[in-house]
């Protein structure tokens, strides 16, 4: 099996590029270090140093034996989505589509894709599940949502069979240490704790502690981003072997809130954690809980990583 990672040298993407290799697959990462690290590339894995809007350069790559192709490579900050919306457009819609014209064009008919909470907008029940309804709140989210609305079609009209995934918080790092690139300007809670602990930044600053939950703060459902390697491996797996497109959630249904994390992250490092709480952030839902049911039925997906504190062990 050769599957080609786009976006291979970012956070999820070496995550899943170690997987297929400990998996035996024969992995070709195409990525243009915009965001990714070149100490992520693992030296097994072929290298092309590519950025999704040169589509001559991406179908070219696509243009040899691939059989499956794990679609990474796109912008994530949900704040920076809704400040500069043509960035997104571009990296996000306009690259998803050359992914998907190269693919028809080199006949390659199984695609992964990166997909997040982020289409569901403010949950009206939980946990949610793939069937709730999808209102993005924001520009990021939007884009995943246009991506699995385009799948839809490729897969009626030219045969690409996908599976998106929904990830919820993804968090942690490889256990061995083997993905060592870290990102420059954390957006995301826990490598901003990282930061905090490492004496990079002075203080975590807690958004909100007056939302209706058992604390104040937040509840999310944080999931090891190893975890979510290993659905990226079962789901490429699961459409070679001529099942039909699927979309699944994947999470841990286990909502952990913001002091929950704090608390988690005294406990490894037996230090306390300067914080300050300020106001909240706006686009915030209280509450953001995964069902994952489907993906453990269809997939045969478990997350191995149930506690928050071995989590938050591998991200330190
Ligand atoms: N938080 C803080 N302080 C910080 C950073 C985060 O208190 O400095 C809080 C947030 O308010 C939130 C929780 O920590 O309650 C988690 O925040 P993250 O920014 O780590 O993650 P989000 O839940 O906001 O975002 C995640 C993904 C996005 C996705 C979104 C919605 O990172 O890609 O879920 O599904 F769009």
């Amino acid at each position: 099996m050769k599957v080609m990672v786009i976006g291979g040298a970012g956070y999820i993407g070496s995550h899943v590029v170690k997987a297929l290799l400990d998996d035996g697959a024969k992995v070709v990462v195409y990525d243009d270090l915009s965001s990714g690290h070149k100490i992520n590339l693992f030296p097994k894995a072929e290298f092309v140093e590519g950025n999704i809007l040169d589509y001559d350069k991406l179908k070219q790559a696509m243009e040899q034996e691939i059989d499956a192709v794990v679609y990474l490579a796109a912008k994530k900050a949900v704040g920076e989505s809704m400040e500069n919306p043509e960035l997104y457009a571009e990296n996000n819609l306009i690259g998803a589509v050359n992914i998907l014209n190269a693919m028809s064009k080199a006949k390659v008919k199984v695609l992964v894709f990166s997909s997040s909470a982020a289409v569901y907008g403010m949950p009206e029940y939980l946990p949610v599940d793939e069937n709730h309804p999808l209102n993005p709140i924001n520009f990021y989210g939007f884009t995943k949502l246009e991506m699995e609305r385009l799948m839809k079609w490729y897969d009626m009209l030219r045969g690409i069979k996908y599976t998106s995934l929904r990830y919820f918080n993804a968090a942690g790092y490889d256990k061995s240490g083997a993905i060592k690139g870290r990102d420059s300007k954390p957006q995301n809670l826990l490598p901003i704790i990282k930061e905090v602990v490492d004496g990079k930044r002075e203080c975590l600053m807690v958004f909100g502690n007056d939302y209706d939950t058992r604390d104040g703060t937040c509840v999310r459902d944080y999931v090891h981003v190893s975890d979510l390697a290993d659905a990226h491996v079962k789901a490429i797996k699961r459409l070679l072997e001529g099942k039909p497109s699927a979309i699944y959630n994947l999470g841990t249904e286990n909502g952990v809130t913001v002091k929950e994390v704090i608390a988690a992250t005294e406990r490894v490092t037996g230090k306390t954690l300067p914080v300050r709480f300020v106001g909240r952030r706006a686009g915030d839902p209280a509450v953001l809980v995964a069902s994952s049911r489907k993906a453990e039925q269809e997939l045969g997906w478990k997350p191995k990583y149930t506690s928050i504190e071995e989590i938050i062990r591998t991200e330190l």
